[in-house]
Order: C-alpha cells, then structure tokens, then sequence
C-alpha cells in the first residue's frame, strides 16, 4: 500500500479536507465578479484551498486561471507568464494557446516553445520602452474581461504568493491593475500570500493602491477535531489503527499547521508501513528521523547566524515563551536587553526564521526548533 499523507503539493479532492464555509464564500465571491484577498501565515493552505474553489468555479462553467507570482521577477516576465497563464485558461488546443500568446503580447515577441510533454514556455525576445510596456501591461489586465464577453462566461483569475508584486513592479504595476480590476464586471480576483505585513499593508493601508479594493479573507488553522478526524481516517483506510491519544500527540507536535501535520503523518506512517497499529511513540520516532534527514540545512543556517541570534532561537526553542520582551524571559536567558532581542528577532524574522502567528513570533518551521531542542537542549 502506498502511502496515503502528501505534504507540499496541493491538496485537492479527497486530500482536502474541512474549509467548508471558506471555500463557499471564495467561490461565492468569485463567481460574483469580487476581488478577494487570501492572507494566512505560511503553510496554513491558502493555495489548496484557492485550487479547491477554482476547481468548483470550473465545474460551474467559469474560465479559470492560475500564476504563481514567485515564477516572475520582471513586469516583461510578468506579462508572458500573464498572457501564458490566461491563454490556458481560455483556449484548450495548445495552437490555439499558442496564437492567444503571441496575439496579446505582440510586442514582446514572444519566443514559444513546446516540451515532449506538451508544456508551454514564453521567453521575450524584445523588450519595449517603457511608455510601451505600460500600455501592454494595460491592454493585457484587460483580456479576462474581453473574453469573458466574448465567451459569455464569467472569468476567474488567481494570483498566489501576490506580495512579491511589489518585487516585480512596484506601485506602477499594483495601481495599472487597481484601474484595470475595478472596472471589470465578468472577472473575480483572488489574491493569496503568505507574507502578511505586506498584504495586510497592500489592503488597509489608505495610501496604497490597493486600499479597500476587495474583500479580506485571513485563514486560520483547520479546527484540531476536524484535522484529527482527517488523518485517523486516512490511517483508518490504509488498514492501521491509531493507539489512544496519537492524534493528540500528533496535532500538538505539529501545532495543527496542515503542512507541519501531514508531513509528520507521511513519516509516521512510513515507519509503520508494515504494522497495523501504530502506537504513540511512534510519533517521537518519527520527529527523530525528520529532523536527522533536515540537520545538513539546519546546519548551514545555524553557521549563518550571530552569537545573539542563536541565543535567542536557544531561548525561545527552551521556553516556548510568548513575551521574548518580558524581563523574566530576558533575564533567565541572559539576552542582555530589550533592544537587542528585537534587534535579533527583526533579523531573524527577514531571514524568514520566525513570524508571527496570531500575534505571537514563532519559529516558521517548527523542524528547526525540534533540531535545536535536540541538539542543544538534550530534549
Ligand atoms: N484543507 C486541507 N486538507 C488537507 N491537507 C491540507 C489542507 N490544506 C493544506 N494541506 C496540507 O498542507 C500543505 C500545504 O498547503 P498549501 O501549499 O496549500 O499551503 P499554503 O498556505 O499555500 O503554503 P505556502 O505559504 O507555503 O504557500 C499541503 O501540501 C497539504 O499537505
Ligand atoms: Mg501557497
């Protein structure tokens, strides 16, 4: 039997579980023509959950389309991925994929190729003056609603990881697409990211083009039941049943971030792959094996750091402590000051090692904070 727990890819069908009312409400909004921003700490399943609506949104007749703001990095990049990403959505036969391509970016002279597997890449070959690439940039946003009229169908289109909009083109790009998105009756918008400052601060920021331009989503954790229940069954079908109290033990561990739980279960279950039963140690064992396969990365990321960084990553993996400016948790850890744990924890938290989750900094991968536990701690 294979294994039945993945972990980082997305969750669909009957790997998805729970996120009843925030998937009604994303499709809902959607399907209603409105723009909606998805804000979540990492790894919470603010892409499955978009896949999982786009895939009912397809099933009632929408056009859907898909691009993943890390792929891009120029606002040149931007529009072939753009115009790639749409022309999918749109058009079935790959020629005709390939003639929306090259007719709405004709400018850019889009060079198209074609993998064995049937994979469409757009590289640029021009790069157009500014004034130009404006006005591209304009005409392209305006395409979901011109086939959507065209088509007599409603469009939906989903930007993931939409913070690093702000890396590609800045405000210029953000307020082309404000102008573009509010006029726009037929196409529904869906924005996720992860990091929270800079999306919270695209919304609710007045002076941002952003401001107001659509509705709020901030996704929580699955509920502890339902997340339990999810995984004893997936056991539960694979023939092994769980001893008392190792859903508990894995939910805490994994602090109930679905990522963090289902890569735990992928490992629990590989160690018991020949047992029926697997009993709560197993979930011990496991964290073990994790954190011994991860070391060589934790190792040059702990080389990476200062003497003062490392203590207070020692400080908060021993203490779980909520308040790193309290004077108990600075004094009984010898950090020396107020300012210098926030010095640390600002640069700890631009190297991506802590975040905040409901206003709380913790460790971002909670395997790093099992591996200095155990090296360091002897726990
Ligand atoms: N509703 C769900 N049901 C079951 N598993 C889920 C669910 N949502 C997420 N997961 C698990 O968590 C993993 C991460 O989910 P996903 O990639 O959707 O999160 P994300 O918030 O987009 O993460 P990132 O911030 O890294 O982009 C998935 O690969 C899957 O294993
Ligand atoms: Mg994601």
């Amino acid at each position: 039997m294979l294994n039945p727990f993945y972990y980082g890819q997305v969750a669909i069908g009957a790997d998805f579980t729970d996120r009843t009312t925030e998937l009604k409400e994303l499709v809902g909004e959607l399907d209603s023509g409105a723009r909606v921003f998805l804000i979540s700490p990492r790894r919470y399943g603010k892409t499955s959950l978009a896949f999982n609506a786009l895939a009912a949104l397809k099933e009632r007749g929408i056009i859907t389309a898909y691009m993943d703001m890390y792929d891009v990095s120029t606002v040149e990049q931007f529009a072939a991925h753009y115009a790639r990403a749409i022309a999918r959505a749109a058009e079935t036969k790959t020629e005709s994929i390939v003639g929306f391509i090259r007719e709405v970016i004709p400018s850019l002279r889009p060079n198209i190729t074609i993998s064995a597997e049937g994979e469409i890449s757009v590289g640029i070959e021009a790069a157009p003056k500014k004034p130009e690439l404006s006005l591209l940039i304009k005409e392209l946003l305006e395409i979901p609603q011109k086939t959507a009229e065209r088509k007599k169908k409603k469009f939906a289109v989903f930007f993931d990881e939409f913070q690093e909009i702000r890396n590609v083109g800045g405000e210029a790009l953000e307020k082309a697409m404000r102008s573009v998105f509010q006029r726009q009756k037929d196409v529904g918008y869906l924005f996720a990211g992860s990091k929270q400052h800079i999306m919270s601060d695209m919304v609710l920021n007045k002076n941002k083009p952003f401001y107001k331009m659509g509705k709020v989503l901030f996704l929580g954790k699955i509920p502890s039941g339902e997340l339990s229940s999810f995984i004893s069954g997936k056991f539960g079908a694979s023939g092994k049943t769980m001893d008392a109290g190792t859903e508990d033990e894995i939910i805490k561990v994994s602090r109930a971030i679905p990522y963090y739980t289902l890569h735990l279960c992928h490992e629990i279950w590989n160690g018991c792959a020949d047992k029926k039963s697997v009993p709560r140690s197993a979930v011990a064992e496991a964290v073990d094996r994790l954190v011994q396969g991860l070391s060589p990365m934790f190792i040059s990321m702990w080389d990476s750091l200062a003497l003062s960084q490392r203590k207070l990553l020692q400080a908060m993996a021993a203490s779980g402590a909520t308040d790193l400016f309290s004077m108990g948790f600075i004094n009984s850890y010898r950090l020396g000051s107020a300012s210098s744990v926030q010095k640390s924890e600002a640069l700890l938290t631009a190297k991506g090692l802590l975040e905040k989750e409901d206003g709380v900094m913790m460790f971002s991968d909670i395997w790093f904070r099992e591996w200095i536990k155990k090296k360091y701690l002897g726990r």
